[in-house]
C-alpha cells in the first residue's frame, strides 16, 4: 500500500515533467569547467564555483595539510569536543571580513538557515519571506514555531501591508541577498527602512553575493553599504564563491551567542572537518587579497548580456553570474537543456517546485574560468535551438 502510493507519486511527477535526474560526473578536466559524463566532455555552465576557487592550488594545499594534521573528521559536535582551532580561526576571519562582531560556522547553508530561524524566533512571532527565497529558508520558516507569511517577489509594498497587520510578537524579514534562481538583488535599502519602522529583524542569506558583490567581495551588505545594526543577521554559505563547504552566520555577540545556545542544527551535529575550515580560510584570503577574479567575472557578465541581446535572447534582468532564460513550460526547459547537452554544454533546467508554475527556465552560471569563446559557443547553441524550433 505504502509502496504503491510512492510509486503513484513518482509516476505523477514524471507525467508532469518534473522528474529530476542526477548527472553522474567523472573527474573534471579543467577544474569544474569541463566535466565528463558518460563518454562526453561537457563545458559546464552550472557550477556555483563562481571564482574558480574549488581547485585553487592554495585552497587544495590548505585542505591537504590540515587533513594531515587534524584527520578527516572533527570527532564530535561543537559543544562536546568537535570545535577545533581552524573552526575558530575561520570564524574570526569571517567576522572581520563581514565587519560583524562575531561569526559562527555551521555545517551547511541549509542547516544554518534552519538553525537561525528556529533559534531566534518564538511561537508568537512572524517570519516574512520573499516568495522566491531559497528552499532552505522556506523550509526553515516552515519548521520554526513562528508563523510564516510570504510576500510577492521584491515587493516591499506588499510586505509593508503584511507587516502592518501584525501587532504582537517579534517580526523577522528574511530574504536571499542575490536570488538564486534569477540572479536579481534584494531591495535592501527598502527592506532596511521597513525593518526599522517596524522594529523587525532583517535576515539575509547572501549565498550568491558574498565573494562576488562589493569592492572587497563583502556581498550585498557591502554593495548597499549597510551596517550590522541595519542588517543584524548575515548568512554566508561557503559552497559557492568560496568553492568550499559549510556556512557562516555573522552578527552581534548577542545573536551569535544565542545561536550557540539555541540553534539545534548547530548543537546536535558533528562539526565539519577542520580541514574544510582551513580550505575555506585559504579561499577567504584569496577573495580578500585579489579583486582581479571579481573584475574579470564582471567583464564576462557584461559580455554575456550584450552578446545575448545581439542574438535576440531575452534574459531575466540580472547583474550577477546567475543568468536565466525563462521558457515557460517544464517541457521546453527540458528540451533546451537536452539540446545543449547534445551540443556539449552542461546547463541546468529549473522547474517547479523550485520556481513558480510556467516560469521554468534555463539557468546559466558564469565563472571566471569561462572565456569569451565559451560564451559565444553557448549563445550560438541556444540561439540555434530557439530559431530552429528545436524545443
Ligand atoms: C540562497 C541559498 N541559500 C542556501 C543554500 C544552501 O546552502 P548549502 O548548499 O551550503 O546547504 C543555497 C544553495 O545551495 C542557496 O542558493
Amino acid at each position: 500500500m505504502f509502496e504503491q502510493v510512492l510509486a503513484d507519486r513518482l509516476q505523477e511527477y514524471q507525467g508532469q515533467q518534473l522528474y529530476r535526474q542526477r548527472t553522474l560526473l567523472g573527474k573534471p578536466e579543467t577544474h569544474h569547467l569541463k566535466v565528463q559524463h558518460q563518454d562526453q566532455v561537457l563545458l559546464s555552465f552550472c557550477s556555483n564555483d563562481y571564482l574558480g576557487l574549488a581547485h585553487h592550488p592554495q585552497v587544495v594545499e590548505a585542505y591537504k595539510q590540515a587533513a594531515e594534521a587534524y584527520g578527516v573528521g572533527s570527532g564530535a559536535s561543537h559543544l562536546i569536543s568537535g570545535y577545533h582551532q581552524p573552526h575558530y580561526d575561520l570564524e574570526q576571519a569571517f567576522a572581520k571580513f563581514l565587519r560583524r562582531d562575531r561569526a559562527l560556522l555551521f555545517n551547511t547553508g541549509y542547516m544554518a538557515n534552519i538553525g537561525v530561524l528556529q533559534a531566534l524566533s518564538r511561537e508568537q512571532d512572524v517570519i516574512y519571506q520573499d516568495k522566491l527565497n531559497h528552499a532552505s529558508l522556506i523550509d526553515a520558516g516552515l519548521l520554526a514555531k513562528a508563523k510564516m507569511q510570504r510576500y510577492a517577489h521584491r515587493d516591499f509594498t506588499h510586505l509593508k501591508n503584511l507587516l502592518a497587520r501584525q501587532t504582537q510578537g517579534q517580526k523577522f524579514i528574511v530574504t536571499d541577498g542575490v536570488f538564486s534562481m534569477g540572479g536579481d538583488l534584494a531591495p535592501l535599502p527598502e527592506l532596511i527602512a521597513l525593518a526599522q519602522a517596524e522594529q523587525a529583524c532583517l535576515i539575509v542569506d547572501d549565498a550568491h553575493g558574498i565573494g562576488i558583490l562589493g569592492s572587497s567581495g563583502g556581498g550585498v551588505a557591502e554593495h548597499f553599504n549597510v551596517t550590522q545594526r541595519e542588517l543584524p543577521v548575515l548568512i554566508c554559505p561557503l559552497g559557492k564563491a568560496f568553492g568550499c563547504f559549510g556556512a557562516v552566520v555573522a552578527g552581534s555577540d548577542l545573536i551569535i551567542e544565542s545561536l550557540v545556545q539555541f540553534a539545534r542544527t548547530y548543537i546536535y551535529t558533528t562539526a565539519i572537518p577542520p580541514a574544510l575550515a582551513c580550505a575555506a580560510l585559504a579561499s577567504l584570503k584569496i577573495i580578500s587579497a585579489e579583486s582581479k577574479r571579481r573584475e574579470y567575472l564582471y567583464a564576462l557578465i557584461d559580455y554575456f548580456k550584450k552578446a545575448a541581446v545581439a542574438q535576440g535572447i531575452a534574459l531575466v534582468e540580472s547583474t550577477t553570474p546567475i543568468q536565466s532564460l525563462i521558457l515557460g513550460s517544464a517541457t521546453r526547459a527540458i528540451n533546451l537543456q537536452k539540446y545543449l547537452y547534445a551540443h556539449g554544454f552542461l546547463t541546468s533546467n529549473i522547474r517547479p517546485p523550485t520556481v513558480p508554475t510556467n516560469t521554468s527556465r534555463l539557468r546559466i552560471t558564469l565563472s571566471c574560468l569561462h572565456t569569451h569563446e565559451h560564451i559565444d559557443q553557448l549563445l550560438k547553441a541556444i540561439s540555434n535551438a530557439l530559431n530552429l524550433n528545436k524545443i
